[in-house]
């Protein structure tokens, strides 16, 4: 099946006898057995509602076969599918290599509170060669982290060279997959162990709760996933999993409209006066584009845009003008935002140099003339400000 068949076909109640389109949502702590063997049966798939139940097993098989995995996993939230799949893998005197443009609670989680226990964590330059991640790796390296293109300045990362190089070290690859949807890159495919989403975002779709997944690659790693999950206590609600399902079958004809209308306006910005450069991993102009062509399928609607240097005050009317585009964090909804985010104060293994404002856009599905129009405005109290 083509990925377009299967967000519409996979996790349905097809083996009922007669049953709704969609999956229902099951509210359960308890799970009532009828028999004692059944009890026994029953305690390889639905036991418990920590564990999940049908709901939950129908997302997972979902997003399974969306990622091209083995197995999925659920997640409270995305940043909870990166530290219990990194806790999965870790242990006292291991060591990490984590990509220096990763989220950056991931981040915090890795050089703060893993720290505390004894696991050391070395952030690599997104865009570094196999031979200087391999360079990187240690006898007690565990896991290479990487989140590709990277938040807020996007540097496309080449996923099989750093396969090869966790592979090559005794390592695992993992992959925040969250920018592409599951839809335009397969990490998978390209040689990750596992390949994580906040599906709070584009699987959601619609801003309104959160959720994780981790899909992994084989049997040994999902277990170990699986246990990870289980020891931390992690629950996800029922409820949740089932909007994330519900979203997940418009996934293909948002992104399609993602995709137009932030290629569009990134053009655009990329045309003022006002802009120094934009980041948007399908244009020429960014770091690691050839990884992105290669790579993936397609672009979904986060980029961010470099302002050419203007004081606080005149950026704060720029941003207040604004009647589409919401100021708020996270990103996958429907509705557009923007946010000035500080790209060189989470970074260790590189520098950002740049002196202006950078503004990361998320492109909704609203109208791309009434965006533009939005912009305008912008622009226009900003100029005002400053004269
Ligand atoms: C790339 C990326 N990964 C993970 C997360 C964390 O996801 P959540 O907000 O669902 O915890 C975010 C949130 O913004 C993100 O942008």
């Amino acid at each position: 099946m083509k990925d377009n068949t299967k967000l519409v076909a996979t996790g349905r109640p097809h083996n009922r006898p007669a049953h709704p389109v969609n999956m229902p949502v099951e509210r359960a702590s308890t799970i009532l057995f009828p028999t004692y063997d059944d009890y026994l049966e029953g305690a390889k798939n639905i036991t418990y509602g920590r564990l999940g139940v049908s709901t939950h097993r129908a997302l997972e098989a979902a997003v399974t076969a969306l990622e091209g995995g083995f197995e999925t996993r659920l997640a409270p939230s995305g940043l909870q599918a990166c530290t219990a799949a990194i806790l999965a893998f870790v242990s006292a005197g291991d060591h990490i290599l984590m990509t220096d443009s990763a989220y950056d609670p991931t981040r915090k989680f890795c050089d703060r509170f893993l720290e505390r226990f004894g696991v050391e964590t070395t952030f690599y330059d997104p865009l570094a060669k196999k031979s200087e991640i391999a360079a990187l790796m240690r006898p007690a390296t565990k896991v290479i982290f990487a989140e590709s293109p990277g938040s807020l300045t996007f540097e496309v990362q080449d996923i099989p060279a750093l396969a090869e190089a966790a592979h090559d070290g005794g390592a695992k690859l993992i992959v925040d997959n969250t920018w592409s949807g599951g839809y335009f890159c397969k990490p998978i495919a390209l040689g990750a162990d596992v390949s994580i989403q906040s599906a709070t975002k584009y699987l959601i779709g619609h801003a309104d709760c959160l959720l994780g997944t981790i899909t992994s690659s084989d049997e040994q790693t999902a277990s170990k996933i699986f246990y990870s999950l289980l020891q931390i206590g992690s629950n996800v609600s029922a409820d949740d999993a089932f909007l994330a399902l519900r979203g997940m079958r418009t996934l293909s004809t948002r992104l399609d409209r993602h995709q137009r209308n932030a290629l569009d306006l990134a053009k655009w910005l990329g045309k003022r006066n006002e802009v120094d450069a934009v980041i948007h991993p399908a244009l020429k102009s960014c770091p690691g584009h050839a990884n992105w062509k290669r790579d993936f399928t397609g672009s979904s609607g986060l980029f961010s845009v470099v302002l050419k240097p203007v004081p606080l005050p005149a950026l704060k009317t720029f941003f207040n003008a604004f009647k589409l585009f919401g100021i708020g964090f996270s990103w996958g909804g429907y509705e557009s935002l923007a946010v000035h985010v500080h790209p060189e104060k989470d970074r260790s293994a590189t520098r950002w140099t740049k002196e202006g404002s950078v503004v990361r856009f998320h492109a909704g599905l609203e109208d791309i003339d009434d965006l533009k129009i939005d912009l305008e405005r912008a622009f226009n109290a900003m100029a005002t400000a400053l004269k």
